[in-house]
């Protein structure tokens, strides 16, 4: 399989596991390379749920290599939670996880100033998921960061823990926010994680890059979605990390050149959860029946997703920042019950019609969806395994879904959680 990065079209929760874990069967090497515990991948097989915050979804796979990399920022108590978890159900990781020693750590001071932050902004919160993301890429950036390397010199580390330690204790002191945490406690737990993670630390650029080499395919697992993205995203309502497809390259310390294809997953219609604008929500009874239909809840959170129809002028924008060479569609069975169904194909912003999500966050809130409206196709779709399965209505909505995202090429349509509720289209080539 050529090497190919996997990335969120709109704003997360697109069914990228069920994709990822697709694609996993043909190719090598597996790699999460931003965010962290933020993440909630969920996974259907043999009829078992696995929920993957952080260890990549291949791991399934007993014959894959999978790789967290430096991009990722990580919750090690989380992760030795996930290896625990597959252990209990008889999946081995052994020699065949890897972590980088330069990701940077999220450490409980991290999700101290979360919460902290968010509940000091009151309604203007982001609406996190309080896993520590933002402080911890905060103090990567200001250069302040624990890194996974750290802990290969203990005495080392934990002066680092304690000064930060005391910084966050003032930081909070000065907004009034207790800190709520027993270091020495702490730092006893962190030495005997550490004992834990220190098999699994590995140069792991030189790993993808040696492997590339021997012909070893590479399949990069995004997390999140490309309106989450920092840059590019709705910001602030945004996470602290790159999620489009280039974060591939300086998340997993690979060149662009490695990168053979980028698949959107792009779900039939539209969730956000959290914060921040979103032109083409449902707060009505349609959005009532997508959400329920979908279970659109959080899978890190548990949070209700606000749901709302595919909206094209987000898919333009993503499909530019990403460079997409496939669409993989998702969840199209969740529309199945719908007398009608709309495609948002342009906003209207103060009397212009636009066909590219604005830049400007102001001119978002501003948009007024201008839709097209499908009739339902009112059947069950579980049975269908070819496009030309599907009924006139529904290959009707997908059609017109690609060619108002240019035209770029389907990589499959997800008709529901198993592997098996899949229609491969045009594959990777
Ligand atoms: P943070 O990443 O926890 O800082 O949260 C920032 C924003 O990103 C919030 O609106 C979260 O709900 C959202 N977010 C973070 N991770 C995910 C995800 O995996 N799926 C969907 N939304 C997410």
């Amino acid at each position: 399989m050529p090497n190919a990065v996997i990335v969120g079209t709109q704003w997360g929760d697109e069914g990228k596991a069920k994709v990822i874990d697709y694609l996993s069967r043909t190719c090598d090497i597996v790699i999460r390379f931003h965010g962290g515990a933020n993440a909630g991948h969920t996974v259907m097989a043999d009829g078992r749920k696995f929920i993957f915050h952080l260890v990549p979804s291949g791991i399934m796979y007993p014959e894959k290599i999978c790789v967290v990399s430096n991009g990722v920022v990580l919750d090690i108590e989380q992760f030795l939670k996930e290896i625990d978890e597959l252990t209990e159900k008889q999946i081995s990781v052994k020699g065949r996880l890897f972590v980088s020693d330069l990701a940077h750590l999220v450490l409980p001071y991290h999700k101290l100033q979360d919460t902290a932050s968010e509940s000091a902004m009151g309604s203007a919160k982001i609406g996190t998921t309080g896993r520590g993301i933002g402080p911890a890429y905060a103090d990567k950036a200001s250069r302040t960061g624990l890194r996974v390397g750290d802990l290969l010199e203990w005495d080392s580390f934990a002066e680092k823990f304690r000064k930060n330690c005391e910084a966050k204790r003032l930081l909070l002191a000065a907004n009034k926010q207790p800190f709520e945490l027993d270091v020495d406690e702490s730092l006893k737990q962190y030495r005997s994680m550490r004992d834990r993670i220190l098999p699994f630390i590995t140069d792991t650029s030189d790993l993808l890059y040696s492997a590339a080499q021997r012909g070893k395919s590479l399949l990069f697992e995004g997390a999140q979605g490309t309106f989450l993205d920092i840059d590019h995203g709705t910001y602030p309502f945004v996470t602290s990390s790159n999620t489009v497809s280039g974060a591939a390259c300086t998340g997993a310390g690979v060149g662009p050149a490695q990168i053979n294809h980028v698949v959107g997953i792009v779900k039939a219609y539209t969730t956000r959860v959290g914060n921040g604008p979103f032109p083409t929500e449902q707060v009505n009874a349609t959005g009532e029946h997508i959400r329920v239909k979908g279970g659109e809840f959080g899978a890190t959170t548990g949070r209700a997703r606000r749901c709302g129809w595919f909206d094209s002028v987000l898919l333009r924008r993503s499909v530019q920042l990403n460079g997409l060479t496939r669409l993989a569609l998702t969840k199209l069975d969740v529309l199945s019950d719908l007398d009608e169904i709309k495609i948002c194909t342009q906003y209207e912003i103060g009397g212009k019609l636009v066909d590219v999500f604005p830049t400007s966050l102001r001119q978002v809130e501003q948009a007024v969806p201008r839709y097209e409206s499908f009739p339902g196709w009112k059947s069950d779709l579980s049975s269908c395994r070819t496009l030309s399965d599907l009924p006139a209505n529904a290959l009707r909505y997908v059609k017109r879904l690609q060619e108002l995202c240019y035209g770029v090429p389907l990589l499959l349509v997800s008709l529901g959680p198993d592997r098996l509720q899949t229609m491969e289209v045009e594959p990777l080539n």
